[in-house]
C-alpha cells in the first residue's frame, strides 16, 4: 500500500512530536491527491509535459505552509484565541507555502501557483482578491481541483462527499472557477472509472516521491 510511503517518511523523523506527525501525513496525503488530479484536469487541457510536472509539483506541496499554521494555532491556544484570529492565521498558508518554496529554489511557475490557489476568479478569494485571468493560470486549475479533493476527504466534523455530491457543490459556487478549467475537471471526473479516482490518493509517483520528504523538513525546522 503506497499509505505506507507516507507513513514510513513520517515515521523516520524521530524529532517530531506525535500530533505533528499525524498533521504532515493528513497533509502528504491531501497534497498527493490534488497533485494526481491536477495533472489528469492539465492533461485534459492539452498542457505540455513541463506545465504537467510542474503542476504536479505545486498540487503537492500547496498547503506545505499549514504545518506553519498549525505550530501558530497550538501556540495561540484553542478556546481563548477569537475565531477571526484563526481565520487569519489560516489565511497566511498560501504565503507560507510560498515562502518555504522560494527558499528551496522552486521555479517561480509553481511558487506562484501556490501563492494564489485560493484566489477565486470572481475576486473573493485570497490573499490578493486578484480576479479572473490576472489569477495564474496553474492556480485556476489547482484551485478547482483542492476544493474537490477536500470535499472528498473526510473531516473531523463531516463524512466526505460522494464525487457526484461534491460536483453538485462545486456547480453552486462556479462563479469562484475559471470556466474552461472547470469543464476540464468536469470531463476528467465523468470520464475517470471510479477505480482510478479511488486511487487518486493512493498513487504515489517517483517525481512525488522526490519532493515529500520536504513535508518532515519543513516541520522539523519549525
Ligand atoms: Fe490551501
Ligand atoms: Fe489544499
Amino acid at each position: 500500500m503506497e499509505e505506507d510511503y507516507l507513513e514510513q517518511l513520517v515515521m523516520e523523523s524521530a524529532s517530531l512530536s506525535s500530533k505533528m506527525r499525524e498533521y504532515i501525513y493528513v497533509e502528504m496525503s491531501h497534497g498527493v491527491k490534488v497533485s494526481n488530479l491536477a495533472q489528469e484536469v492539465a492533461k485534459e487541457l492539452g498542457e505540455d509535459e513541463t506545465f504537467c510536472r510542474q503542476i504536479a509539483v505545486a498540487g503537492l506541496l500547496h498547503d506545505i505552509g499549514k504545518l506553519w499554521v498549525m505550530k501558530h494555532m497550538n501556540e495561540a491556544g484553542s478556546e481563548e484565541t477569537l475565531t477571526i484570529e484563526r481565520m487569519k492565521i489560516v489565511r497566511m498558508h498560501p504565503t507560507h507555502s510560498c515562502d518555504m518554496l522560494m527558499a528551496e529554489g522552486y521555479p517561480a511557475g509553481i511558487t506562484q501557483a501556490v501563492y494564489y490557489h485560493h484566489e477565486n476568479v470572481d475576486g473573493t478569494g485570497y490573499p490578493e482578491n486578484l480576479r479572473g485571468d490576472k489569477i495564474p493560470w496553474m492556480a485556476r486549475i489547482l484551485r478547482i481541483c483542492d476544493v474537490y479533493c477536500a470535499l472528498t476527504t473526510d473531516r473531523s466534523y463531516r463524512r466526505a462527499f460522494e464525487r457526484f455530491a461534491a460536483m453538485e457543490i462545486m456547480i453552486d459556487e462556479v462563479e469562484d472557477y475559471d470556466m474552461r478549467c472547470f469543464l476540464a475537471f468536469q470531463r476528467v471526473i465523468h470520464n475517470e472509472a471510479g477505480e482510478k479516482l479511488r486511487s487518486l490518493c493512493t498513487v504515489i509517483s517517483p517525481l512525488q516521491k522526490e519532493h515529500l520528504p520536504l513535508f518532515v523538513k519543513e516541520a522539523e525546522a519549525l
